[in-house]
């Protein structure tokens, strides 16, 4: 799919709202960088209500902003302007601690390079956040098996990510994103360095998680079999939202391998 928006009728936000419940809500974000005597204005001024339950492709070229709306979202960075809201909570008005208590519970993080700790086991890397929120182990253990079990990993429990493929690693990544049970799932270029065939099977995931699950997913990609499944489409440019859309109004064209039925 380009980079350009495709047409689709302007986004009601109102009509959308309609019986939805906001979940995150980003209010005129800003984070500038300084680079040398220049200053980057990564974001520029975005705001944008997610609601619950809710699907979101975030689209645009590389240097746009993706990563960093996603680490002002998720709690990872501090915007330089504006506030982040997740279930209602001011981020910025949160200490250290109760910030990594929202971060450890709320949001699931996924990222494009798998960010897998290498020395350790799938199992473990599933269980490690349920450490961090002080999880007893036989219950971590139980539920960690259980997440490999769900990504289909099981029987790979012991393994480390050395001897996995590349998509295997990311579904030991979704199950950890999902160790503490978040209601939101954050995920950076998922499948960006997946082949097709891995890539089908994290995004099946993905969809299954949030229709079945009730999983808000967040999802920077320009994966078609992504998009076609997604409530939403927002296009960042520059820092700021391009354009939003409706994915169902918009006319999503599958490449071939991927495709399952033409649209
Ligand atoms: N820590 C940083 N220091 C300086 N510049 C940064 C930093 N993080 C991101 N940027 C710059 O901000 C812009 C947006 O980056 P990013 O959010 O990574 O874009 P995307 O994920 O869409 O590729 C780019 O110009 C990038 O170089
Ligand atoms: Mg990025």
């Amino acid at each position: 799919m380009s980079e350009k928006p495709p047409q689709a009728p302007p986004f009601d936000e109102a009509a959308y709202a309609r019986g939805r419940e906001i979940l995150v809500s980003v209010h005129g974000v800003k984070r500038f960088f300084r680079r040398g005597d220049e200053i980057v204005h990564a974001l520029d001024g975005i705001s944008l209500n997610i609601y619950r339950g809710e699907y979101i492709c975030v689209m645009g070229p590389s240097g746009s902003g993706k990563s960093t709306f996603f680490n002002a979202v998720g709690g990872l960075d501090t915007p330089t302007e504006g506030r982040v809201f997740i279930d209602g909570v001011d981020m910025a008005q949160l200490n250290a601690e109760e910030l990594a208590f929202l971060r450890c519970r709320k949001i699931g993080y996924v990222f494009q390079q798998f960010n897998l700790n290498t020395t350790m086991t799938a199992l473990d890397n599933v269980t490690l956040p349920m450490v961090f929120a002080g999880v007893a182990p036989d219950e971590s253990r139980a539920r960690g098996m259980a997440l490999l079990a769900k990504v289909e990993l099981e029987k790979r429990w012991n393994h480390r990510p050395k001897e996995m493929s590349g998509g295997q690693m990311q579904r030991v990544a979704i199950a950890r994103a999902l160790a503490n049970n978040p209601s939101i799932l954050l995920c950076d270029e998922p499948t960006g360095n997946l082949d097709l065939k891995s890539g089908r099977e994290v995004h099946e995931l993905l969809h299954d998680l949030n229709k079945n699950g009730g999983v808000t997913v967040i999802c920077a990609t320009h994966d078609p079999n992504m998009l076609a499944v997604s409530d939403r489409m927002v296009w960042i440019s520059d820092g700021r939202i391009a354009r939003i859309a409706e994915s169902r109004l918009v006319k999503i064209e599958r490449n071939s391998l991927g495709a399952e039925s033409g649209e």
